[in-house]
């Protein structure tokens, strides 16, 4: 029906109407906030491409885990930077590594509080990949154990949900099966399925210290101009055991996301990574957006898209406008 009878205004006009029409809806409740835990005692460095957000050492860990609990955000995401890496990646999985003291620190403290752990290589090889390293190639399937040794121990400590990032293949095969055999079968797999080649990830790398020393992650990670591929990449994974699966950056790949959500019947997450979360903060800074408007925007786009889940650094801010 045409104009004048079709008046698509009549449910815009003011914000009562507006609020019983919207189709999407965000809330604290679909956030995780990235936490990153260093070494040493009383850190908190700040990281200078990510305004807002610290490198923490064990110690303080709890303090901001009960503080991110208290905003009334169900979950985060532990990354660890390791005091010594090598080419092994042992500090992934050291019974005392940061990540393992962290996630204990936190379930003592807030014990409600989901804690998530990303399962990757990079940050504890002193190479800066996602796997082991044989003439300047990174091995798939030798990286496998290391990382089921890594889930393990995430595990162990208490971790509710691991989350493998590295992008080598049949890793959620190897590591359900892991944690089966060692009696971890109510630990869900949250996979980082569909994980593309990005420079979104550059601010990241200076937070968690983990830029490859040589060359790029382009023979693991996905090319960033496949869309049907993404589709091939989460059904191997639900195959293999993921139980909730990660679409990786999010803002360009809305794409991606909303396949994902019409293909699967998974809870889908989206990673508003590192450089989508400088973007904003830099262009309000400078005055050129309104930050925390753009922000809200951009987390209910994810929402919208399909996303059931949305990782991102925004997490403490967005919760904040969210409970006003
Ligand atoms: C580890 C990992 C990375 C990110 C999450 N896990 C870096 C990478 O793959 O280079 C990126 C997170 C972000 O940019 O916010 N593999």
């Amino acid at each position: 029906m045409p104009f004048p009878i079709q008046r698509h205004r009549r449910l815009r006009s003011n914000s009562a109407i507006r609020k019983m029409v919207r189709e999407t809806s965000l809330s604290t409740n679909d956030l995780v906030y990235p936490l990153i835990v260093t070494f040493g005692k009383g850190v908190r460095n700040k990281i200078s491409s990510m305004p807002g957000c610290f490198q923490i050492s064990v110690d303080g860990i709890a303090k901001e885990a009960e503080k991110v609990y208290k905003l009334g955000i169900p979950a985060v995401i532990l990354f660890g930077i390791p005091e010594h890496k090598d080419e092994q990646g042992s500090g992934g999985y050291d019974p005392k590594g940061v990540v393992q003291q962290a996630i204990k620190a936190i379930k003592d403290k807030v014990p409600e509080l989901i804690v998530i752990t990303d399962v990757c290589m990079c940050e504890y090889m002193s190479h800066g990949h996602c796997g082991v390293i044989k003439d300047g190639k990174v091995l798939n399937d030798q990286t496998l154990e290391l990382l089921a040794r890594e889930a393990i121990s995430h595990a162990k400590a208490g971790a509710d949900i691991v989350a493998p990032s590295d992008m080598m293949d049949g890793r959620v095969a190897i590591i359900r099966d892991v944690l089966d055999e060692k009696g971890f079968d109510d630990i869900p797999i949250m996979s980082y399925a569909a994980k593309y080649a990005s420079a979104f990830y550059g601010p990241f790398r200076e937070a968690a210290e983990s830029t490859p020393s040589f060359g790029d992650r382009k023979s693991y990670q996905m090319d960033p101009a496949n869309r049907r591929e993404a589709l091939k990449e989460v059904s191997l994974d639900i195959e293999e055991g993921a139980d909730i699966i990660i679409v990786k950056p999010a803002l360009s790949y809305m794409d991606i996301i909303s396949d994902v959500k019409d293909n699967f019947d998974l809870p889908v997450a989206a990673y508003n990574v590192s450089g989508e979360y400088s973007m904003v903060k830099a262009a309000g800074k400078a005055g050129w957006i309104d930050g925390t408007k753009v922000m809200m925007e951009i987390l209910m786009s994810m929402k919208r898209a399909g996303a059931d889940i949305i990782i991102t650094y925004h997490a403490l801010d967005a919760a904040k406008e969210l409970n006003k």
